[in-house]
């Protein structure tokens, strides 16, 4: 099995969480492109969908799925979405594809998260994938400084601009042992928007896609 196939299956068996008639919260990126495709093919028993990027709104609307504006729905049963990198604490790296604060939103009003992967994700520790940080533009020189005094390297993602009409600094080489705190240190940085660490919010269960096929995993 490819990675892209073990992606699809972890996408496919993610169909299992979908409520009957009810808005499913989705994330973005490859992964979640299949997830899309699977919607499709049970479009006619949900309301819609909130999505976290033009991106999947984009997709999720050629595909004919409703795509509701997340300040109009009261409920939001299940957010499914990929990782860069998740631990087997359900700490997780998100934001290779610049959508991490729009993710962090609609992640914090499900009920539930559903992380969907292939088995490279997995990791003992947090930080070889490099940490995207998403910041207001003016502010990306000083953020720059302050994160290297957390220890990282932030290189600026040339050429993109987030759906919030921001910035990307991606950041090696941080120690990331304590994943809560390091996300709040971030944070708590004038100017930035937010990090792609997801500890304070992880998820709540993980398909990843083996070569064996989708396994469901619960946090330990
Ligand atoms: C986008 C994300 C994605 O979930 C993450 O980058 C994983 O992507 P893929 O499914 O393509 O491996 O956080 O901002």
């Amino acid at each position: 099995m490819t990675q892209d196939e073990m992606k699809k299956a972890a996408a496919i068996k993610a169909l299992d969480y979908v409520k009957d008639d009810s808005i499913v919260g989705v994330g973005t990126g490859s992964t979640v492109n299949h997830f899309i495709e699977a919607l499709a093919t049970i479009k006619d028993k949900i309301q819609g969908a909130v999505s976290s990027s033009e991106q999947s709104s984009e997709r999720l609307k050629a595909h004919g799925i409703e795509v509701f504006d997340l300040n109009s729905v009261d409920v939001l049963d299940v957010y499914i979405d990929g990782a860069d990198e998740i631990t087997k604490h359900m700490h997780m790296i998100k934001g290779g594809g610049a959508a991490l604060t729009r993710e962090k939103i609609v992640a914090a009003v499900a009920k539930e998260f559903i992380c969907i992967a292939d088995n490279s994700k997995q990791v003992p520790v947090l930080g070889n994938f490099p940490l995207p940080v998403e910041v207001i533009p003016m502010a990306r020189s000083y953020v720059a400084r302050e994160l290297v005094k957390l220890g990282g390297d932030p290189v600026y993602r040339q050429g993109v601009v987030t759906d919030n009409g921001n910035v990307i600094l991606d950041v090696y080489n941080l120690d990331i042992i304590d994943p809560l705190t390091m996300e709040n240190n971030i944070n708590a940085i004038v100017g930035v928007v937010t990090n792609g660490l997801f500890a304070h919010r992880g998820a709540d269960t993980l398909i990843i896609g083996s070569p064996e096929g989708a396994k469901v995993i619960l946090p330990l």
